[in-house]
């Protein structure tokens, strides 16, 4: 199927219309955020689901039930998906957990007068290919990528599902009020997993005796949340996400794009993400 048989075109980027129909969208143009509320926003395939396991956790201080009762996306809704119209997320006490993969301009009115706390994950956009190409095969609701190539530059265009790459993240890093935005990278989880929990702790409020960051990071290393069915989509039927295919927690590791793109697409991907990236003043963990 194509990008006309399953896509929306909302705000000018690409969005699954079966997950995104118009009465999302509305909602969350008129979603009331709390200023305790707490955002996760990332491009697709950035580490989001690692999130939604980290932040509940540490809200609960280490309580396996906070990932246990719940799957993910409800767990940590995404506010543009049309679960979220019947979650009664109004109802949920505060501090409510939530998900998005809106770029930053496109958040609606009340985030920018109530600025909840936002953790936006980076992640080398080699990586978020590679792990989308994988991806995009599994899913009857996104195109399917095709040959390796086409995909690279639809991905490099923002022919795919959520836009540009590029545009996501910059429009971010040049969010006007950064005090209530957390940066990390999907590298950093990687390299140093408790001390990234430690620091988003500290972000959030949240006080944790060391042993919990430790209880915590050890419980999101990826072949333990592999384990939990409540995080690694096993609970989609077959015909949405055919994990055969590949699994959503894939490989759950940094520099993957080495064994994807040839030399002549990562030195086109270098070359386009030269240009596209030449304003940006940010130190990536992997430039
Ligand atoms: P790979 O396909 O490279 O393995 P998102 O949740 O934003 O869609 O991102 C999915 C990517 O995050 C997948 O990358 C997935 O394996 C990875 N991921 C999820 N949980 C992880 C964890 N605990 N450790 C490392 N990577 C994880």
């Amino acid at each position: 199927m194509t990008e006309a048989e399953l896509y929306t075109l909302y705000k000018g980027i690409y969005l699954p219309s079966a997950l995104h129909p118009p009465e999302s969208l509305k909602y969350y143009e008129d979603f009331t955020f709390r200023p305790d509320d707490i955002l996760i926003a990332t491009y697709p395939k950035s580490g989001t689901t690692w999130m939604q396991e980290i932040v509940p956790l540490i809200m609960s201080g280490g309580d396996p039930a906070s990932v246990e009762s719940l799957p993910n996306w409800d767990r940590v809704p995404w506010l543009e998906e049309q679960r979220a119209l019947i979650l009664n997320l109004e109802q949920r006490p505060s501090p409510r957990m939530f998900s998005t993969h809106y770029r930053y301009n496109m958040l609606p009115p009340s985030f920018f007068k109530v600025k909840p706390k936002v953790i936006y994950i980076t992640r080398n956009p080699k990586d978020v290919f590679t792990s989308a190409f994988h991806y995009y095969d599994t899913t009857s609701f996104l195109v399917k990528p095709g040959p390796q190539n086409e995909f690279l530059h639809k991905f490099l265009d923002g022919n795919v599902m959520f836009g540009s790459w590029f545009d996501h993240v910059k429009s971010w890093l040049n969010a006007e009020d950064k005090e209530h935005i957390m940066y990390i990278s999907y590298e950093e989880l990687i390299m140093d997993l408790k001390d990234s929990v430690a620091r988003i702790a500290k972000f959030l409020g949240k006080s944790l005796e060391a042993e919990v960051v430790e209880k915590i990071a050890e419980r999101c290393l990826f072949k333990n949340m592999r384990q939990n069915n409540m995080s690694n989509y096993s609970l989609v039927p077959a015909q949405f996400m055919d994990q055969s295919k590949s699994k959503f927690l894939r490989k759950g590791i940094a520099g993957d794009w080495k064994n994807q793109l040839t030399e002549a697409e990562a030195e086109h991907f270098d070359a386009v993400y030269k240009d596209k990236m030449k304003d940006v003043t940010y130190k990536f963990v992997w430039d």
